[in-house]
């Protein structure tokens, strides 16, 4: 027994060496492609033309949203910023959705789904760039940098972005990414989260491979410095500084109400908004954290927390001038629709985990390690004038952007790299139990 386990081991190990040294190689030959392509650039005449002046400063100024329920056309320049575990891939479907329904030039990223994150934004990261080209939405992940998206996009761009609670977004982002962030590693014991937030200076270092993902990572994705404390004064200022470029804030915790602001300020209809919840994740492996530990991981995440709140009340005041009784109603009207989609749509009426999805068209990606992110199986006999709205909506990220014609070999790379790790650890798991 122990003798071919032995053999296994030894097959397994060998298989990773080989992966591993394949995709160092290959993504070494990545980064010699791409180092030639950036740099040449840096000049103002390569803004998108319809831009007015030349500054890329914007000012959104805090007009109340307008109540243009009569008149107004759909907008269709768009910069969402898709920031980490908050719902974002919800928004970002319905997104997809809009643009190819309405034919819109999206910026895409190159052989992978974000632009090249952490590294901050450039336009010459996007599929095919030429200095002046113009676009009508930019929705990919980023590490945010508005002087550079601002050169991609209309004048009229709408900005919008979602935040979430930062302690829930702390605890999906360490469940999510720990086995991507070396500092976790060493981390002993059954509860990792935990043990890191008793003691995180034990455990983090700003400098570390990935660590921006155990704190403030918010902060970090709009591009800034997630190891600020959270009395400096720098915060302050970036915070008014986004939300002097962004129109929409969105709120997780309030994701309804948020769809229907975000409804109103492009004027879009209600079917444009309709959903399904993507990647969400299984309540098994969802930690439940006890008052003092979200204490020590607010504390820990202070300047995403202040964040947060700001534009936690900036959402309410916008809710408050579009009408809290028209909120209600419409939130109602969202929830019905919604309903009556997945009674059309999804096999046994919810999400089921990944394991259980018979066509892989619908499932949607896994964390390294394991696979907690649940997905949903479609209907056999949808009535043919649905299914093609029934299938987008269930269509995760990275399938969606390859039917919208991204190459991802490099995303597919790390996929495949990625599935065989947690093949084998699953397999060691059992014959080592
Ligand atoms: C934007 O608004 C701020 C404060 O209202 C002002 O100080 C700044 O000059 C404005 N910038 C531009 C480009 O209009
Ligand atoms: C998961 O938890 C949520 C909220 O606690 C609950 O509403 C839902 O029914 C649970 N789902 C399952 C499959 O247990
Ligand atoms: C967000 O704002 C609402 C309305 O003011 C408030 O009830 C809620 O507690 C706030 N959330 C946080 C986390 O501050």
């Amino acid at each position: 027994m122990s003798c071919i386990k032995g053999q296994k081991s030894m097959h397994v190990v060998r298989r990773l060496v080989l992966w591993l040294l394949l995709t160092n190689i290959m993504l070494v030959l990545y980064c010699l492609t791409n180092s030639t392509k950036v740099n040449t650039r840096d000049s103002q005449d390569d803004t998108c033309p319809h831009r007015m002046g030349k500054s890329s400063e914007r000012n959104v100024t805090s007009q109340s949203t307008q109540s243009q329920s009569n008149k107004c056309s759909p907008k269709s320049n768009i910069l969402f910023m898709k920031t980490h575990k908050t719902a974002s891939s919800t928004v970002l479907n319905i997104i997809f959705r809009f643009g190819e329904k309405h034919k819109l030039k999206f910026a895409f990223p190159d052989g992978r789904n974000d632009f090249f994150y952490p590294s901050p934004f450039l336009c010459s990261q996007v599929k095919d760039y030429r200095p002046g080209d113009c676009f009508n939405v930019v929705c990919n992940h980023m590490r945010f940098n508005v002087q550079e998206v601002a050169k991609l996009l209309p004048p009229d761009a709408v900005y919008i972005t979602i935040l979430r609670d930062p302690v829930d977004l702390f605890e999906s982002s360490f469940h999510y990414y720990h086995r991507a962030v070396p500092l976790t590693w060493r981390i002993s014991g059954e509860n990792k989260l935990r043990e890191f937030l008793n003691s995180p200076k034990t455990y983090y270092d700003p400098d570390a491979f990935n660590s921006f993902y155990l704190k403030n990572l918010l902060f970090f994705d709009f591009g800034f410095d997630n190891n600020l404390e959270a009395d400096d004064p720098l915060v302050t200022k970036n915070i008014h500084y986004l939300s002097r470029q962004f129109d929409l804030v969105l709120i997780a915790e309030y994701f309804e109400e948020s769809l229907i602001l975000l409804k109103d300020k492009l004027c879009w209809t209600m079917e444009d908004i309709l959903y399904f919840k993507l990647n969400a994740r299984k309540n098994s492996s969802v930690s439940k954290l006890d008052p003092e530990l979200r204490a020590k991981a607010l504390r820990w995440n202070g300047v995403d927390w202040r964040l947060y709140q700001h534009f936690n009340a900036s959402f309410w005041a916008k809710v408050e001038a579009f009408g809290v009784e028209r909120m209600r109603q419409e939130v109602k009207e969202l929830r019905r629709r919604n309903a009556e989609m997945k009674a059309i749509c999804i096999e046994n009426g919810g999400a089921v985990e990944a394991q259980k999805i018979h066509n892989r068209h619908f499932l949607p990606w896994q964390p390294v390690g394991e696979s907690s992110i649940l997905g949903y199986n479609i209907k056999k006999n949808i009535d043919s004038k649905f299914r093609t709205i029934c299938e987008k909506m269930l269509t995760p990220e990275i399938q969606y952007l390859s039917d919208l014609g991204v190459n991802l070999w490099l995303t597919r790379l790390w996929g495949w790299f990625k599935d065989s790790v947690t093949y084998s650890m699953t397999w060691i798991k059992t014959f080592t139990i």
